[in-house]
């Protein structure tokens, strides 16, 4: 106990800040102990639109950030001045959103007197990991499933070494998820909704196709993904239906199609580990607060002898303790701080983990 607590006591405050997109999020890690996570979405604020807003979301993170950094603080029971150090998210993302929390982070690094690191925005989504699981095995392979992104890597170390082992050719996993919860007329962001009405749902309904998965694909494209053709089945079927003047089966379809999506991520995820000869696989990133996801996933590392790291659902989605989680990795190895001049990149590459 005297050796947790003093661990606890000693390792530096880290102060997270994420607002790539509609979340403006504020963590606060010391080591790998969460002490706050605090959230505010402008979510609903783009649902009538359909999609997220940039505009909206710059000006909502503006309006946002103050006030969460202030309930983070009082989260944590801490106060701004015992931050030890800064981590931001500087991309990949919006760019607009993105600047609202890289000059904030800039401010309270140069006001307070500590280190600023400017953090890869998929690298936290592996990192954020740590608090729930502890210290990373090394290596792993990540598959990293969000609104944005769809990618294995193979992380030898998450705050030096991401490399990407493949990624989506066309959509990501979270956006087929999303339009195709708009076809079936379900709420944005679509992920959550489908997730809730395939839960009542039949799998095995509709044989949607697997992308990248017959014999060929698989070998010039083991790691790559493809859902834009699974989006058309989709939007096809129930075209299909509709003009037939028959229902759509909602929860039927939502089960039919998440089945696909989920076939195909952790078929190749296990696969991948294999052929890296890696025995620990993590997922991160929002479409891994995915109910069917996590268990598929669960049944196919067991099979496999793989160790499966998911954490849990609040905190696969956009947050600010992803972020801290990646600086406090960053300050305990000693990495060097960015500058302040570092600039927000709206296509940082997942290779790029600190700016
Ligand atoms: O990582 P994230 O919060 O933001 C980005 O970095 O993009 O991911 C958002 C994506 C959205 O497409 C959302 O629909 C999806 O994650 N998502 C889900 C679930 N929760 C969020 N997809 C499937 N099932 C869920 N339970
Ligand atoms: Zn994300």
């Amino acid at each position: 106990m005297v050796t947790v607590a003093g661990v606890l006591a000693d390792a530096p405050l880290v102060l997270g800040i994420e607002t790539s997109c509609d979340e403006t999020g504020v963590g606060l890690v010391r080591g790998d102990v969460l002490l706050a996570d605090t959230v505010a979405s402008s979510v609903e604020e783009h649902a009538r639109f359909g999609g997220v807003v940039p505009e909206i979301a710059s000006r909502a993170h503006l309006e946002a950030l103050l006030p969460t950094l202030e309930r983070g603080c009082a989260d944590a029971h801490v106060r701004l001045a015992d931050v030890d150090a800064v981590a931001v998210t500087a991309g990949p993302g919006l760019t607009g959103a993105l600047l609202v929390g890289v000059a904030a982070a800039k401010a309270l690094s140069l006001g307070l007197g500590v280190p600023l690191y400017g953090v890869n925005h998929l690298a936290a989504h592996i990192a954020v990991d740590r608090l729930e699981h502890g210290a990373l095995a090394q290596p792993v392979v990540a598959l990293l499933v969000s609104g944005g992104h769809t990618s294995l890597l193979l992380v030898a170390d998450v705050t030096q070494d991401v490399r990407p082992l493949g990624a989506t050719l066309d959509d990501a996993a979270g956006e087929a998820f999303d339009k195709v919860a708009r076809l079936l007329g379900l709420p944005f962001p679509g992920g959550p909704h489908i997730d809730r009405a395939a839960a009542a749902g039949n799998p095995s309904y509709v044989t949607f196709p697997r992308g990248l998965s017959g014999p060929h694909d698989l070998q010039r494209h083991p790691a790559d993904f493809s859902f834009s053709g699974l989006k058309t089945a989709v939007a096809r079927w129930v075209e299909g239906r509709q003009r037939a003047g028959e229902p759509v089966p909602v929860a039927d379809v939502a089960a039919s199609f998440q089945e696909a999506v989920v076939d195909v991520l952790t078929a190749k995820a296990v696969r991948a580990c294999r052929e890296e000869g890696v025995d620990t696989l993590l997922i991160g990133g929002g479409v891994a607060a995915n109910s069917r996801l996590r268990e598929l996933a669960r049944q196919r590392c067991a099979a496999a002898g793989v160790t499966l790291r998911v954490p849990r659902p609040v905190l696969c989605t956009d947050n600010g303790a992803m972020v801290a989680a990646l600086g406090s990795a960053l300050v305990a190895r000693g990495a060097a701080p960015s500058l302040l001049d570092l600039a927000a990149d709206s296509t940082l590459p997942v290779t790029s983990v600190v700016v």
